[in-house]
């Protein structure tokens, strides 16, 4: 039987999520969103490439969640993005009440689903839709550390003037201003980075990789990056649906692990078909744990703030 995901959000990175699963022929795509039209358009726009593009998925879209059911998984793009000068942190409530309304149709239509974040501030979100849904925390994805480590993977690359696919990298942490790229545990085809640059351009790097989102939103004026976020949380939904059991940073649930309790923060995972099928816990050095600990607590503030709303 063909595979169903279904993409909530039709704006710049919901359909370049759609478009990228259907080039792929990973499953069959329902693009949903609430203007009316948009995703109708877009889908038709998509499933209309495929005689050109030889791929055979189908693109449909909607604004309700009935041609959703029984999705294998949903990727959640819907909310604001940010805009020059706004930290991902400033989209906060905003985004809280659309990924919870989101959540609530997308868990009734889609029991079983695999859910992936995309919407900002990611960690706080994927912790509302985690809440919401109930779904288990092997089901709920943030997808964050596969885009932040394709961009520092892509400065490495650039400037040691290497294949990008030969540069592997790990950033941990939230999906914020305090994300921990790891120059230790990043290398060149297993090249220890610390033995290709030094220091200065080392740090250059990973600050510029910190702001890579930041970057993007200042060119853009007007939104927030889409392609490459829509090819990280593709490449985990592939994960996911072929059972690839890629090892990848993501944003997953902790329960303990790196010393952290009840919220979602950016660790390696590996994605299979049963979501996140495995955390691994890397033992890192003090001033990597530190980063960690800061990054944590800025995630944690978030959570206070929604657990207030919650409560009221
Ligand atoms: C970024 O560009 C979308 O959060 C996303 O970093």
């Amino acid at each position: 039987m063909r595979k169903k995901v279904t993409v909530v959000g039709a704006g710049n990175v919901g359909a370049s999520c759609a478009l990228r699963i259907a080039d792929k022929e990973l499953a069959d795509v329902v693009l949903v969103d609430v203007a009316e039209g948009v995703p109708q358009g877009k889908g038709l726009d998509l499933l209309q490439s495929g005689p050109v593009e030889g791929y055979n998925s189908s693109v449909i879209g909607a604004n309700d969640y009935a041609p959703t059911a029984g999705s294998d998984v949903v990727v959640i793009t819907a909310g604001l993005a940010r805009k020059p000068g706004m930290s991902r942190d400033d989209l906060l409530m905003a985004n809280y009440e659309v990924v919870k309304s989101v959540t609530k149709q997308v868990a009734a239509h889609s029991p079983n689903a695999i859910l992936v974040l995309v919407t900002n501030p990611l960690d706080a979100m994927c912790w509302t839709a985690m809440q919401v849904s109930g779904f288990p925390k092997n089901r709920v994805i943030g997808m964050a550390g596969v885009l932040d480590t394709a961009r520092f993977r892509t400065f490495i690359a650039a400037e040691l003037n290497v294949a990008p696919a030969s540069v592997t990298a790990m950033v941990l942490g939230g999906h914020g201003d305090t994300m921990v790229p790891l120059v230790r545990l990043s290398s060149v085809a297993g090249i220890p980075l610390t033995e290709l640059l030094d220091k200065t351009t080392l740090d250059g790097l990973v600050n510029r990789a910190r702001n890579g989102g930041a970057e993007i939103v200042k060119l853009l004026k007007t939104g927030s990056a889409y392609y490459a976020p829509a090819s990280a949380a593709v490449e985990m939904v592939q994960s996911i649906l072929l059972d690839q059991k890629k090892v990848l940073p993501c944003s997953a649930y902790l329960e303990g692990e790196y010393g952290l309790k009840g919220m979602f923060v950016g660790v390696p995972v590996k994605l299979g078909s049963q979501g996140i099928e495995k955390i691994y816990e890397l033992r890192l050095e003090e001033d990597e744990k530190a980063a960690l600990a800061k990054s944590a607590g800025a995630v944690t503030e978030l959570i206070e703030i929604l657990q207030q709303k919650a409560g009221n």
